[in-house]
Formats: structure tokens, C-alpha cells, sequence
């Protein structure tokens, strides 16, 4: 409805407003920091050769995945409803068709499984706070961790265990939508978390491998990165801003009118990128200092962390302390990823918010033993990428997510009309306005594309015809 005037569009929120826009900085902080940074971003990088893979998952992070967190927000902000509702009305508003709002159903469906794999690996940091705790790792060899390790995942009833616990909280904090605390843990977590990862730091500087971690992170080498990892770096991308599920977009219809979006949307994706620099360079100059594999897999963090506490000074507290906070950090994600199915079931089949919350968490639960299978009984039986935990994460993060982002980037740039993104957005001086229009319409949707297709070999013959000696 282009002639519509753009403010008669503003719409008032269903459920209030964050109480400020630091309040907000800090949800989407809480979403977007957590085992993907810390955990995921370090093993990725480490099974994908290091400094090339992260030097895409950069552009990744702030020419993709930057431009579509805004568009998630401004989109969250106009409909101000679950995720599912608002891509039905504005579709409707914007072009006539009520079916944009599939994008938020692909991302309900997208959260379930995220969470599903998302709650097995926090359960085991659960674990590690209690074996930090209790001196486990005080002095241990890099063999008797490895040992720890895999005798935690390769049993069901231990593994599973602690899945059922993390899945209970997450649970219980959805049930009662308790944002409030949340907003204050948040706001005291992540800068422990940081301090903690400055101390490890100085413990990694210290190792006598940092040149060669570092090297390793920032080295690139592009010929050693395939087309698969091209794709795994725009997953992590993707995975780690917490977009192209609308869990970003849920946030965003809670935001005041005059906050901006754009420099909110900088703000977060910065400090969610220097969280994960910051874990790879603690994490891998221990692999290297300890002869460890940098393609150890989901493991890599269960297996060198533990060797830094086992050799500091009150390393047992420290342990638990970080565990403790990177587990926190998981919940208030996995809230995120729990929240637009809860919200879509209780708007869509009038259920209350408990009962919303046990049928879709009893779900995610049962579907995570998927994943608590895939390190034991089911760790043989492979296809397409893997076991099923890693089709899971494949499928996930280095498809749906993307596909997600970029129906969600073109709806934004092409489809809505120019007065209503202008109108969120609202920035005055204008120019950073056209440059998010830009990144939003072209760059983001062709690079998604483009990877799309690299990975599947197709522009193989281009390159090579470009590059004539490679
Ligand atoms: N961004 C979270 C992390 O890095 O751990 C994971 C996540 C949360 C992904 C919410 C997607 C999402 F919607």
C-alpha cells in the first residue's frame, strides 16, 4: 500500500515494550552470545583450515549478516506481533500475499531443531560445571580430558541426563516469561564471560603457541578453503547472530518507536564477533601448545579448556565459574530459539503459555536424543554429512538459516515499500539508510546465492576459467 501514509503503519505492541533500548541490546545480546561463539565457532573454524574460513565468516557477519538482522528488526518492529503473524500481515500490507508468512514458520521449524542439538551440547557444559567443580581437572593430561569427555557423550543415560536438565530450565523460564531477570543476568553474564575469556587469554599468550593460534585465525590460505567451507562460514554467520530464524525479528516487535535499529543492530553484531575472535584465539594455541587436533569436532572446547584450568591458579572455581556462565549464556539463546513457537501456538490454538511451552519443549526434548545418540548407540550410522547430529547442524545452520535470511532480506529490500523501511529505520542524515538498502537488495541475497551455488561445485568451471593456473 504505497500511498498509505508511513506513520499510520505504526502499530502499538501486543505484549509492551522493552523497558529501554539498552534492554534491548541486551536480549538480542542474550540470543546471539552463547555456545555458537564459544563453542561452535571455534570447532568450525578448526575443521575448516583456520584463517580463510574466518576471514568469510567475517564478510559473512557484517556484509550478510548485518543488513538482515536490521531487516529483521525493522520487519519485528512494523507488524509487532509473533514472527508467523507479522510476515502474514505485512505480506498482506506490502504485497498482497498473506503466504510471506510461511518465512515465520520456516523459522519456528528452524528453532526446533537448532534447539533440539542446541540443548545436548549445553547439557554439557552443565556437566563440566560440576566436573571443573570438583577438581576433575586439576593438573589432568590432555588424554585423561579426552577420556572425560567421551565418557560423558558416549553415555545415553549422562548425556541424556543433562539434556533433560537444560530443556527443564529452559522450559520453566519460557513457561513463566520472566524477561525481566533475564535482561539482569544478561546484563551481568556477558561481561564475565568476557572477563573470564581475557583471563584464559593471558593463560593462552602464555602457552608458548599463541603465534601459531594466532597465525592460525588470521593466516588465511584461501586455496585450502572448499566450497563447503565457504558455506559452513556463512552458516556460523548466521548461527551465531542468531538471524534468518525470526528470533531476532520476535525481539524486534517489542522495540520503542524511536530507537535505532541501525545502531543497535551494529552494536550487538560487534560484540557478538569479538566474543568469537576472542574464544578462537584462547582456544587455539592450547590445541597447538598440547599437540592437539584443531579438527576435534563438537569436542574441541570439552577438550582444551579444561586444560588451562587444570594448570591456573584456583583453575577448579574458574572452571565452574566459566561453564556456569557459558550455560547461562545458552539458556538465555535457547530462549530465543524456543520463544516464536511458543508465542505462534498460544496466538494460533489458544493454548495458555504453560501449556504452549510443554508441548513444544517435550518435543525438542524428544527430538534431542537424536543428538544424544549420534555420540553413542547411532555414531556409525552416517549419511549425507555425517551422523545425525551433524545433518541436523548442517541443515540448520548452513540451510535453513540462510534460505530463512534471505526471503527475509528480499521481503525487506524489494518487497516492502521504500516508505515503510525508511520509516523504521529512520535515520535522518539518510546515507546509512541507502547503504542498508543497498547491502539488503543486492549484496546480501547475490552472496547468499553465489555461496549457494559455489557449494554445489556449479561455479567450479568460472573459477577455474578466472583463475587459469589454480
Ligand atoms: N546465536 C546463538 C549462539 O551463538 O549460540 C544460537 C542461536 C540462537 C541461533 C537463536 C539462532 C537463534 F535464533
Amino acid at each position: 500500500m504505497p500511498e498509505q501514509s508511513a506513520s499510520s503503519t505504526r502499530r502499538d505492541s501486543l505484549h509492551g515494550l522493552w523497558s529501554s533500548r539498552f534492554a534491548f541490546i541486551l536480549a538480542v545480546t542474550g540470543s546471539a552470545v552463547g555456545l555458537g561463539n564459544i563453542w561452535r565457532f571455534p570447532y568450525v573454524a578448526g575443521a575448516n583450515g583456520g584463517g580463510a574460513f574466518v576471514a568469510v565468516y567475517l564478510l559473512c557477519v557484517f556484509a550478510i549478516g548485518l543488513p538482515i538482522m536490521m531487516a529483521e528488526v525493522l520487519i519485528g518492529r512494523r507488524g509487532r506481533r509473533n514472527p508467523v503473524a507479522t510476515m502474514t500481515l505485512l505480506g498482506e500490507e506490502e504485497a498482497g500475499h498473506p503466504s510471506w508468512g510461511l518465512v515465520g514458520l520456516l523459522g519456528v521449524v528452524t528453532g526446533f531443531l537448532i534447539l533440539s542439538f542446541y540443548s545436548v551440547i549445553a547439557g554439557w557444559t552443565g556437566a563440566y560445571i560440576i566436573k571443573s567443580a570438583i577438581g576433575e581437572f586439576v593438573g589432568a593430561e590432555p588424554a585423561t580430558i579426552a577420556g572425560s569427555f567421551a565418557a560423558l557423550t558416549g553415555s545415553v543415560l549422562n548425556s541424556g541426563f543433562w539434556h533433560t536438565v537444560f530443556m527443564a530450565v529452559t522450559m520453566f523460564v519460557v513457561a513463566r516469561g520472566v524477561e525481566r531477570g533475564l535482561e539482569q543476568a544478561v546484563r551481568f553474564m556477558v561481561p564475565a564471560l568476557v572477563v573470564i575469556l581475557l583471563i584464559l587469554l593471558g593463560y593462552a599468550m602464555n602457552t608458548g603457541a599463541f603465534q601459531q593460534g594466532f597465525a592460525f585465525l588470521f593466516k588465511p590460505d584461501f586455496a585450502a578453503l572448499t566450497g563447503n567451507g565457504v558455506l559452513a562460514a556463512m552458516g556460523q554467520a548466521f548461527f551465531s547472530l542468531s538471524i534468518g530464524m525470526a528470533a531476532v525479528m520476535a525481539y524486534g516487535a517489542y522495540l520503542p518507536q524511536q530507537t535505532s535499529i541501525i545502531g543497535t543492530s551494529v552494536a550487538v553484531v560487534c560484540a557478538d564477533t569479538a566474543i568469537a575472535i576472542l574464544a578462537g584465539l584462547v582456544i587455539f594455541p592450547i590445541v597447538f601448545a598440547n599437540g592437539l587436533d584443531p579438527n576435534a569436532g563438537p569436542g574441541l572446547i570439552f577438550e582444551t579448556l579444561p586444560l588451562a584450568f587444570g594448570q591456573l591458579p584456583g583453575g577448579a572455581i574458574f572452571g565452574a565459574l566459566f561453564f556456569l556462565l557459558l550455560a547461562f549464556a545458552a539458556l538465555t539463546s535457547g530462549i530465543s530459539l524456543m520463544e516464536p513457537a511458543v508465542a505462534w501456538i498460544m496466538e494460533n490454538h489458544g493454548l495458555g503459555r504453560a501449556q504452549a511451552t510443554t508441548l513444544v519443549g517435550t518435543i525438542i526434548w524428544v527430538l534431542g536424543f537424536t543428538t544424544v545418540l549420534s555420540f553413542n548407540r547411532l555414531s556409525d550410522f552416517r549419511f549425507w554429512n555425517g551422523t545425525i547430529f551433524d545433518n541436523i547442524g548442517f541443515l540448520t545452520s548452513n540451510i535453513m538459516l540462510p534460505v530463512g535470511g534471505l526471503l527475509i532480506t528480499v521481503f525487506a529490500g524489494w518487497v516492502m515499500c521504500q516508505n515503510s523501511s525508511a520509516d523504521e529505520l529512520d535515520e535522518t542524515a539518510g546515507t546509512l539508510y541507502r547503504l542498508w538498502r543497498f547491502l539488503a537488495r543486492y549484496v546480501a541475497p547475490v552472496a547468499v546465492l553465489l555461496i549457494f551455488l559455489n557449494a554445489t561445485g556449479l561455479l567450479a568451471p568460472v573459477f577455474d576459467a578466472l583463475m587459469p593456473q589454480g
